[in-house]
């Protein structure tokens, strides 16, 4: 039920310092400095020898595995691609010997993501899924696999899913790290960031008021970029289909160094730009790209963390979200641009829990 939520979506939103809670629940090791993924079925020994990762999924659920990509890559050290799943199915992909796949789906009925995991058991990869359902397709398919514990997600548009996703795939980077080459230190570091998350969402739920004041000045816009560096590149692919699935607003998300080839053209007062600024490495450079935007007279909502005097002196429209490392911050970011998306759509009058054309699983290809 929604209880005094007037939609699902914006319950759910408000569940995720519980629903990550419940993902991490059990999952972190102190003395180690390490995670505790029982359900992957994979020893020590067989995580050493993992060469390659490929993450497949759709929608959301891909968006979670190009952040995955960043953690894999950079704590554990293992060659990582992120594939939509039914280009991974369809282009005859080439499996090396020790690829771990990691499916990853809210719902574990995806039509694409089902035929994926198939794809990769018969070419011989070791299959470890991410699913929310419990005794899902993809679920009983992989053999094993890590849940998401997100409760049912009813809202079309996913939001606790794909905080889950996340915080598992960083846990499971974590695992993978600190069975190769990550030190002791760094693995207690992460541990303590993990557990500062719940938090982290807090303080941003905590800001809706704020957020829906902003969000109302751009209710009436019919286009939006979004753009964002490293981790949070993939934050603001997630940010923008957020917006256009449940308000109806074009919203494209970007590579911040991709504006200069080919959209940066379109800006001007008409085109607003959501610039993901957090103070994690690259702000830098967003901040010379939101002066690009603002030389082109594009109104900017910036994301930016708390205190940021700089972005204050290039936008008045800021969202602040509490310091933290790059690993976690796309976590906060994502709840914040959730608010953003759900504030706008409420003021459209959208139907917010069942936007037009939309499935809550994509049981078709
Ligand atoms: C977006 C959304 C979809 C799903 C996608 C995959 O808000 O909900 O993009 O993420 O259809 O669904 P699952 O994760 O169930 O495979």
């Amino acid at each position: 039920e929604k209880g005094n939520y007037p939609h699902f979506m914006l319950k759910e939103i408000f569940e995720q310092p519980e629903t990550v809670e419940n993902a991490i629940r059990g999952r972190l090791d102190h003395e180690m400095a390490s995670a505790i993924l029982s359900g992957i079925g994979l020893s020590p020994r067989e995580l050493l020898q993992i060469g390659h990762i490929v993450i497949a999924g759709c929608g959301s659920s891909m968006h979670a595995g190009l952040v995955g990509e960043y953690y894999f890559e950079d704590l554990a050290g293992i060659s990582t691609s992120v594939e939509q799943a039914a280009e991974f199915r369809y282009r005859n992909p080439i499996i090396e010997p020790n690829t771990l796949v990691i499916p990853i789906s809210q719902s574990g009925e995806t039509a694409d993501t089902i035929a994926a995991v198939r794809e990769a058991a018969a070419k011989g990869a070791i299959v470890t899924a991410l699913c929310n359902v419990v005794g899902s397709t993809i679920a009983r398919e992989a053999g094993r696999g890590i849940y998401l514990h997100a409760g049912p997600e009813i809202s079309v548009a996913s939001t606790k899913a794909f905080l889950s996703q996340v915080v598992v795939l960083l846990l499971f980077a974590l695992l993978l790290g600190r069975n190769r080459r990550l030190s002791r230190s760094r693995g207690a570091e992460l541990v303590a960031e993990i557990e500062q998350i719940p938090d982290l969402i807090r303080e941003v739920l905590e800001q809706a008021l704020e957020i829906k004041k902003i969000a109302s000045r751009y209710a009436h816009v019919d286009d939006f970029f979004f753009i964002g560096r490293g981790c949070l590149y993939p934050t603001a692919l997630e940010g923008a289909l957020k917006l256009k699935e449940i308000s109806y607003i074009h919203a494209e998300g970007y590579h911040a160094a991709e504006l200069k080839h080919g959209p940066i053209s379109l800006l001007d007062e008409k085109h607003p730009v959501m610039a993901l600024a957090n103070d994690i490495p690259g702000r830098d450079k967003i901040l010379g790209n939101i002066q690009e935007c603002r030389a082109r007279k594009a109104p900017v909502v910036a994301i930016a963390t708390r205190g940021d005097r700089a972005i204050r002196d290039l936008t008045q429209d800021v969202i602040e979200i509490p310091p933290c490392s790059r690993f976690v911050a796309p976590l906060p970011t994502a709840v914040a641009l959730q608010l953003f998306a759900y504030y706008i759509a409420a003021e459209r009058g959208c139907e917010i829990d069942q936007p037009r054309n939309l499935a809550k699983s994509v049981t078709v290809e």
